[in-house]
């Protein structure tokens, strides 16, 4: 049970992305997290193309011009929405989701069922 937020939103800009270390079901995970307005979604930062990370160095990640979540490695484009990928090596494959919630100004993981 997590007793510290993984982000303040006040750290964390609209349409901002931003890369967090957590603890997910007993193992210290990367995340990357997407904020859209009071909602934040959450993924594993592993792309499902070859396994890399997706930013390319902690934090710093790749947009294209329309948005998408571009993975530094071979260049797979995520939109934010779902975490599907609509170009590149992993076309139709998504990247993993993470439960979170916003809650007391601030992002918290969330409950896993
Ligand atoms: S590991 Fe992300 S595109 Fe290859």
């Amino acid at each position: 049970m997590s007793t510290e937020p993984l982000l303040k939103l006040e750290q964390f800009p609209d349409d901002g992305l931003a890369e967090v270390e957590a603890v997910v079901d007993g193992d210290a995970e990367s995340l990357v997290l997407f904020r859209d307005g009071d909602r934040v979604r959450a993924w594993f930062n592993i792309c499902p193309h070859a396994g890399r990370r997706l930013d390319w160095s902690p934090g710093r990640f790749l947009r294209s011009k329309d948005g998408l979540l571009v993975c530094a490695a071979h260049g797979a484009s995520f939109e934010l929405a779902g975490g599907a990928c609509v170009a590149g090596p992993c076309r139709g494959e998504a990247l993993r989701e993470v439960a979170v919630e916003v809650r007391d100004g601030a992002v918290w993981l969330g409950a896993d069922d």
